[in-house]
């Protein structure tokens, strides 16, 4: 890709730029964000990198929108972070009012732009663009799901002691506690972990992912996850970037795939220089099923609440 544009050059938006400038993804980077000074010095910091890290990205910040002009993807990392103790949904109304702003910069200044969302709470948000800019679900999606399974595939790593490279995870759903973590479809180098481990110490790992990001918050205090999530940012831009049909897990609008219409949430889709191609249509046992029920639920919930946000 020539150009990527990253909206918010917080933590989540610093990280993804550094990693995106290492891999060199693109040839240029943009970071917007609406903090005086702010995108620049972020910019200048990790361009000084290079010499490091032998790449040839430029990179460049500004706070005005304009600066997004030609960027064939627009990575959304703008928004209030959670706090310890409140949960993604909390900070819905207030991350609302900002995506919104942030959706009609895009339109107006990248309009054939694929857009990928990272804000929290990233289903819903999705949910909000798609709905604001009209485009298609195969340029408007979100990430979660990289992010959830590579917290599952190293706690798996770490349980058993396997190289985590060996790990393949799946987790499915909205991301919040109700994510659901596909434990039939986690294999190491092919072999079902079942192999390996107890169903209780299964049991534990995946309540352990569904409040992964949470673990993070608290022990962090005053700031979420930010490592991982560049990481699995920039793993989905590899897969756009280098046109590689991977497999991954995205936010997406679901249109019957499912049984679900109308909802925006983790699926496994091929990703490309298309964006999204398709969504995979797995075949759910009855309780894998009920999980990824209850999970829709969830996200239909903040997603009623978007009615009351103007
Ligand atoms: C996490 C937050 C950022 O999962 O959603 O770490």
């Amino acid at each position: 890709m020539k150009k990527i544009t990253i909206i918010g050059a917080g933590r989540v938006g610093e990280t993804t730029a550094q990693i995106l400038a290492e891999k060199e993804l693109c040839r240029e980077i943009a970071l917007f964000d609406v903090r005086e000074d702010v995108p620049e010095g972020i910019a200048l910091d990790i361009l000084q990198t290079a010499p490091f890290f032998e790449f040839d990205c430029l990179l460049e910040g500004s706070n005005d929108p304009r600066i997004m002009r030609d960027s064939e993807l627009v990575i959304v990392t703008a928004g209030f972070p959670r706090k310890p103790g409140m949960s993604r949904t909390d900070v819905l109304e207030s991350n609302v009012r900002i995506i919104d702003e942030v959706t009609d910069h895009i339109v107006t200044h990248a309009p054939d732009a694929m857009v990928l969302i990272v804000s929290n709470p990233v289903d819903t948000l999705t949910y909000r663009v798609a709905q604001r800019t009209g485009w298609s679900r195969q340029r408007v999606f979100g990430q979660a799901g990289v992010l959830d399974a590579s917290r599952m595939a190293s706690f798996i790593a770490q349980e058993t002691g396997f190289s985590a490279r060996d790990v393949t995870t799946l987790v499915l759903g909205g991301h919040g506690d109700t994510m659901v973590p596909v434990t039939r479809f986690c294999t190491i180098n092919g072999i079902p972990v079942t192999h390996f481990l107890s169903e209780e110490r299964i049991h534990a790992i995946v309540e352990r992912t569904r409040k992964g990001g949470a673990e993070i918050l608290a022990l962090r205090k005053n700031s979420s996850a930010y490592d991982a999530p560049g990481a699995a940012v920039a793993a989905m831009v590899d897969a756009i970037s280098n046109n590689r049909r991977r497999i991954l897990p995205c936010v997406a609008l679901l249109d019957g795939e499912y049984g679900e219409t109308d909802l925006a949430m983790g699926v496994p889709c091929i990703l490309s220089e298309h964006g999204i191609e398709s969504i995979v249509d797995l075949d759910l046992n009855p309780s894998e099923r009920a999980d990824f029920l209850r999970s829709a639920a969830a996200v239909r919930e903040d997603i009623a609440r978007l009615g009351d946000i103007h």
